[in-house]
């Protein structure tokens, strides 16, 4: 496993493995890696001739009052997990090398990052877009790998790949939960165990929704869902939305297939997640 911590060279070494016809594989990620980071990873070896596994706690994805310095950075761990999983290339770049201080250009995805998480992180998308593109860029990714945890994200990184015709393939991955359900995140560090145990209602919840889902109106779901969500000791809900599978927008009253999906406050730590719910 090599690490490369230049872009440039990145960029070299990947375009070596495209002519030679190796098929690219892409999982990027802020690291403090998990179980839920290692299944991507696993997907792309399987996948893929060579795996990539980025690393880079991205500033121009947080907000100014968000966790952008005290996000956990266990990078010998992580280099651990990459080897231990047969990563071929941990790209794990400075923040000057991505973002340098003349960096102008910047990718929106207009409507799909102003709703849901958008209303409450205005430029949390537009980072998140914008880095993906430049690791597109570096990477040649014939395929990368992103959990369904981040439904958001995943359909913005699907919308964009679609209008600006990126070569890579988006590969959806499902969203791992610990046994209590809990949905796997690096941020889950942040929470006492009592907030763990307050969290899991979270996971519950949205399991119970999808059950109602079968037989009850989406607005019934809805409420009960968030009459639930309420009770969490020490919380404060965002947003708890019935959507559209593939374009997030509101889910039409007939619809046999849609996403619930919330993000709610324990403590200070915000929590996402979300369920596939169908008739
Ligand atoms: O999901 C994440 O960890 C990040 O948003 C990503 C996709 C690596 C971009 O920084």
């Amino acid at each position: 496993m090599k690490v490369i911590k230049n872009a440039s060279q990145m960029q070299r070494i990947a375009f070596k493995h495209l002519l030679d016809g190796d098929e690219i594989g892409l999982v990027p990620t802020m690291g403090a890696l998990h179980a839920g980071h290692i299944s991507l990873i696993e997907k792309s070896v399987k996948n893929d001739d060579v795996t990539i596994v980025s690393i880079f706690i991205n500033p121009v994805q947080f907000g100014p009052n968000e966790d952008y310095l005290k996000y956990p950075r266990p990078i010998k761990n992580d280099l651990q997990i990459c080897k231990k999983n047969y990563v071929d290339y941990v790209f794990m770049p400075t923040v000057n090398d991505m973002f340098p201080s003349d960096h102008k250009t910047f990718v929106e995805v207009k409507t799909l990052q102003d709703i849901m998480c958008g209303v409450f992180r205005p430029t949390h998308f537009r980072g998140v877009a914008t880095v993906v593109s430049k690791l597109f860029n570096i990477s040649y990714a014939d395929r990368a790998y992103f959990g369904m945890k981040d439904f958001q994200q995943l359909k913005i990184i699907e919308k964009m790949v679609k209008d600006l015709n990126f070569r890579t393939k988006i590969v959806p991955c499902p969203i791992v939960r610990e046994k209590s359900g809990l949905a796997l995140s690096s941020r889950n560090s942040y929470l006492s165990s009592q907030e763990k145990n307050f969290a899991i209602s979270i996971s519950k919840t949205l399991k119970e929704a999808s059950i109602e889902f079968k037989n009850k109106p989406f607005n019934i779901v809805n409420k009960n869902a968030l009459n639930k969500l309420k009770k969490i000791p020490n919380s404060k809900i965002d947003y708890i939305e019935i959507v559209n599978l593939n374009d997030l927008s509101p889910t039409s009253k007939n619809a046999k297939k849609a996403a619930l999906a919330v993000a709610v406050w324990v403590g200070k730590t915000r929590l996402i997640d979300n369920i596939v719910m169908t008739k």
